[in-house]
């Protein structure tokens, strides 16, 4: 098959290399020359695991190529993907300026049957949208031609994204023609071999689900870390409250750690486009709203702990962070929870000692050159001269460091993990003061001298944090 696919970013590159790998014939096109042109040197923009030895493979034997040329990749694809992003406009809703763009693209340019298969994630109604502006680029060319538009929503998981890929849970399409269907059968019948995994219906229904799925991820997290609020007022442990409530298979263990936040290029800008989207019909989503809130709160809860700890006055402390991107084996820093917490400590005059295994450049990138931000080499090295150390993405090798190193090297003692990765009684026997996430009341006598009342915590000072 010959397939073009618009958006060369994380879903663009993975659905790109793994329809590749499987033996079709793909043409990647962006926008951003850059990013061209790094792809056709071998240097992928993105991490990915996995992702760069697909392309490699697939490069190699003429199956992949990367362009920035319009009018070769419109020609190319009897499928045409749209995998651009969707932004958030400033109302939160989704922002369809490069999904339009590209379908007027494509209106401009076809000159046979296409179809176009959306994989980016639109509200309702996108497809109609898509078709219109189409339509009437063939209508200005004075050309009738068929074509048919796809809803195919992507559920890939960055860090897992190939795997997601080659083996999905599902394949959602939307479709209003059996024909299209069948066609769209072949595309993927090689991810397919195992079980049934097509899941069909028509396109509306295709659009709302991927909403719908990301939108019960994120009230997922934000239930537990509401939960997680309630368990520190009232000295409950929220990691024994997971255990219990995980072992009843109707609730199941996935999807419900507490944390710091959700964060990346999905969730957040999901559940705000749903809200968006059903205030246009005229309904007031508040299951959607509060998820927002909780999270946005969330967000910045190890900010208000470094702060309950050390004292209002926060300028000229250092913090050591480790973990930067929004999840493990991503650069991807898009509302990552170490932004918040980054900034708000900046705005009290604390320098950061950062180190993450990946997404260092990618913080560079965002935030330049600055004095009040140290990029340390290894996880030891942002302890060095730090007052205290916080943690905010759950990396592998953050699992079990060093905890003398970690004691010997702050001045202060204390971890603020923002992902649970330790047992409170063990760091208390290591004499390491440890606020986690829902595991009890914030000690009196761990509070720094200096230390104002806390605003959130009124109740007995009584038990360890
Ligand atoms: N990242 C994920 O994990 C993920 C998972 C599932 C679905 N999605 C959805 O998929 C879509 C793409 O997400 P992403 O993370 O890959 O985005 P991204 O920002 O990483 O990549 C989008 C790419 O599209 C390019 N682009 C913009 N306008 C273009 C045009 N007119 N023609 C060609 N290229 C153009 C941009 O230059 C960019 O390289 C979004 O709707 C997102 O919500 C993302």
């Amino acid at each position: 098959m010959k397939i073009t696919i618009f958006g060369s970013g994380y879903v663009g590159l993975v659905s790109g290399a793994c329809l590749a790998e499987v033996g079709n014939h793909v043409v990647c096109v962006d926008v951003d020359k850059d990013k061209i042109v790094r792809l056709n040197n071998g240097d992928v923009p993105i991490h990915e695991p996995g992702l760069d030895a697909f392309i490699e493979r697939n490069m190699s034997a003429g199956r992949l190529s990367f362009t920035t040329d319009i009018d070769h990749a419109v020609d190319h694809g009897l499928f045409q993907f749209i995998a651009v992003g969707t932004p958030p406009d400033e109302d939160g809703s989704a922002d369809l300026q490069y999904v339009l763009a590209v379908a007027k693209s494509i209106g401009e340019r076809m000159n046979e049957y296409k179809i176009i298969v959306d994989k980016s994630t639109v509200p309702v109604g996108t497809a109609d949208k898509v078709h219109a502006e189409i339509s009437s680029e063939l209508n200005k060319r004075a050309k009738s031609m068929e074509f048919d538009v796809v809803s195919n929503p992507e559920f890939l998981k960055e860090g897992a994204a190939i795997d997601d890929f080659m083996k999905p849970d599902r394949m959602v399409i939307g479709t209003d023609n059996p024909r299209t269907t069948e066609l769209l059968k072949v595309i993927y019948a090689p991810f397919n071999r195992n079980h049934e995994r097509l899941v069909t219906m028509d396109i509306r229904s295709a659009e709302l689900t991927k909403y719908a799925a990301n939108a019960l991820l994120a009230t997922k997290i934000s239930f537990m870390n509401e939960l997680s609020n309630i368990a520190e007022q009232v000295g409950a442990d929220i990691e024994k409250v997971r255990l219990g409530i995980g072992s009843d298979p109707r609730i199941g263990y996935h999807f419900i750690y507490p944390g710091c936040g959700y964060g990346g290029s999905c969730f957040p800008k999901d559940v705000n486009a749903l809200d968006r989207s059903a205030k246009e019909i005229g309904y007031d989503a508040r299951l959607l709203k509060a998820v927002e809130a909780v999270n946005a709160s969330q967000k910045e809860k190890i900010f208000h702990k470094i702060k309950r700890y050390f004292g209002s006055n926060l300028s000229g402390k250092t913090i050591a962070l480790w973990g930067l991107a929004f999840k493990p084996n991503t650069d991807d820093m898009r509302d990552a929870p170490s932004r918040i917490v980054m900034e708000k400590l900046w705005e009290c005059g604390v320098t950061v000692r950062v180190y993450d295994p990946i997404a260092m450049d990618e913080t560079k990138r965002i935030y330049g050159d600055r004095t009040d931000l140290v990029f340390c080499e290894n996880p030891d090295m942002a302890l060095e001269g730090s007052d205290g150390l916080a943690i905010l993405t759950e990396w592998n090798v953050f699992r079990s460091p060093d905890f003398f190193a970690i004691k010997n090297n702050l001045s202060h003692p204390v971890i603020f993990d923002g992902r649970n990765l330790y047992e409170p009684e063990q760091m208390k026997t290591l004499g390491i003061d440890y606020f986690g996430i829902g595991r009890g009341l914030l000690s009196q006598d761990t509070v720094l001298s200096n230390c104002e009342e806390p605003q959130e915590t009124k109740r007995e000072p009584n038990l360890v944090a």
